[in-house]
C-alpha cells in the first residue's frame, strides 16, 4: 500500500470566518453543508423553506443553534433581497430547489417555478448587492441532453432534461449563463462576482428521508420489517458520498472568490466511473452491508420514464481544481449502514455527522482504496 497523501477538501485557513448563505440550508445537502463549514469555522446563514422532510437532518443535527436561518420562499424577490442585503454575504452556494423528479411529475409548474424564477430571483438580488465574490449555483448531472451513451459527458455538451426537474436545471445553468455573460461578465471590470455552475451525480448519504431516493426507501422499507421495492434495476447512475459533491463546491468557491472569472463555468463532480452502478446492484450492496435479512423486490408496475445510463466526466475538476472522488461506493455504503444503525439507536445525529465530516477531511488516502 502506497500512502498517496491526505487531499485537501477545502481549505480551513480560507473558510474561517467567511460570510457563506446557503440556500436550501435545510435540505439534505444543505444540512451537511451548515455541519461542514461549521467544522471549517465559516459565519453560516441560511434561506430555504422549513425542512422538507420529517425527520429531517436538520431538525435531528440542531442545525439552527450552528447557523442564522432565514426561513422563506426562493420565489419571493423582496424578502429574497432584504435578506441578502442584510447579510452581504461574501460567498452564495444555491442550493434551494424542488430537487425530486418524481414530484417535477406531479407538479410541474412548482417545480419550474421554483428551478427557473428562484435562480433568476437570486442572481437578480446579487447584481445589486455588492461585496458578493463567489457563487455556485448547484445543478445536477441530469442537465444534460441524455443519449444514453455509457460515456460520461463533459461540461460542453448540450444541455436538456426529459422530464421537468431535470429540464428545469438545465434552464437554470441557462439562466446563470446568461447573466454571466450579461451582468457578470469577464471582460467587464466594474464587478466583482465570479459564479459557476455545479453539476453532481446522485447524492447519498446518511440523513436523507426524501420521498421515492433509492436509499431513502431501503431505510423506509428496513425500519418497517419491509422489502425495499425498487425500480429500474439495471438504471447506471453516478453515485455518491454528500461529501464528495459539497467537497467540490467548496474548492470551486475557494477558487472563485481568490482567482474570480477564470474558473466562472460549468463544472462535475462524479464518482470515478467504476463507482456508476446499476440500481440492483446497489440495494444487494447495501442489503449484504446492513445484514439482519434485509432484502429487496423489483416493483413492476409502469414507472415514468428513466434514463438508463447516466454518467459524468469529471476530468476538467480533476485537473483544474485538483478536486478527486475520495470515498468509493463500498465505504459510502457502509458510512449510510453506519449512520442510519447510529439514528435507529437514538444516539446523537449531530455527533455521528461530524465524526463522519472528520473521517472524511483526515482520511488518508492510499493507492489502494477499496
Ligand atoms: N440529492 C441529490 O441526489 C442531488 C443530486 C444532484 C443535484 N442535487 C441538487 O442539490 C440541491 C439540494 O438537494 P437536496 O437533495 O438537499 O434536496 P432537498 O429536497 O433535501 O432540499 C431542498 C432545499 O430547498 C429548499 N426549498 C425548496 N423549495 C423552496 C422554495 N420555494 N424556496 C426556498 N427554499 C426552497 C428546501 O426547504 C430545502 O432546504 C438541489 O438544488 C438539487 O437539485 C441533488
Amino acid at each position: 500500500m502506497e500512502i498517496m497523501g491526505i487531499i485537501t477538501i477545502a481549505n480551513k485557513n480560507f473558510w474561517k470566518g467567511k460570510k457563506v448563505l446557503i440556500t436550501g440550508h435545510t435540505g439534505f445537502k444543505g444540512s451537511w453543508l451548515c455541519l461542514l463549514l461549521n467544522h471549517l469555522g465559516s459565519d453560516i446563514y441560511g434561506y430555504a423553506l422549513e425542512p422538507p422532510t420529517n425527520p429531517s437532518l436538520f431538525e435531528e443535527a440542531k442545525i439552527g443553534k450552528l447557523i442564522t436561518s432565514y426561513i422563506g420562499d426562493i420565489r419571493d424577490y423582496d424578502k429574497l433581497f432584504s435578506v441578502i442585503q442584510k447579510i452581504k454575504p461574501d460567498i452564495i452556494i444555491h442550493m434551494a430547489a424542488q430537487a425530486l423528479v418524481r414530484k417535477s411529475y406531479n407538479n410541474p409548474l412548482e417545480t419550474y417555478s421554483i428551478n427557473i424564477i428562484g435562480t433568476a430571483n437570486l442572481f437578480e438580488a446579487i447584481r445589486y448587492t455588492s461585496g458578493i465574490k463567489a457563487v455556485v449555483n448547484v445543478t445536477t448531472d441530469k442537465c444534460y441532453e441524455n443519449r444514453e451513451r455509457l460515456l460520461g459527458y463533459r461540461e460542453d455538451e448540450p444541455m436538456g432534461g426529459y422530464d421537468p426537474y431535470s429540464s428545469s436545471k438545465a434552464c437554470s445553468e441557462i439562466i446563470t449563463a446568461a447573466y454571466r455573460r450579461s451582468f457578470f461578465n469577464p471582460k467587464d471590470n466594474n464587478h466583482v462576482t465570479a459564479i459557476a455552475t455545479a453539476r453532481a451525480g446522485n447524492v447519498i448519504g446518511g440523513g436523507d428521508w426524501a420521498d421515492d431516493r433509492l436509499i431513502p426507501d431501503f431505510i423506509k422499507a428496513i425500519t418497517k420489517g419491509e422489502k425495499v421495492k425498487i425500480r429500474s434495476p439495471y438504471a447506471i447512475r453516478p453515485w455518491q458520498h454528500v461529501l464528495e459533491p459539497l467537497s467540490g463546491y467548496l474548492i470551486l468557491a475557494e477558487k472563485l472568490y481568490n482567482e474570480g472569472t477564470k474558473f466562472a463555468e460549468a463544472w462535475n463532480f462524479g464518482p470515478d466511473d467504476k463507482d456508476a452502478k446499476s440500481v440492483e446492484w446497489m440495494i444487494k450492496t447495501i442489503c449484504n452491508y446492513w445484514g439482519e435479512d434485509a432484502s429487496y423486490c423489483i416493483d413492476k408496475n409502469p414507472q415514468p420514464h428513466e434514463a438508463n445510463y447516466l454518467k459524468l466526466d469529471c476530468s476538467k475538476a480533476k485537473n483544474k481544481l485538483e478536486w478527486l472522488p475520495k470515498w468509493n461506493i463500498e465505504i459510502t455504503l457502509k458510512s449510510i449502514v453506519e449512520w442510519n444503525k447510529a439514528y435507529l439507536n437514538g444516539e446523537n445525529i449531530r455527533a455521528i455527522t461530524e465524526k463522519q465530516i472528520n473521517e472524511y477531511i483526515n482520511e488518508i488516502l492510499t493507492d489502494d482504496r477499496e
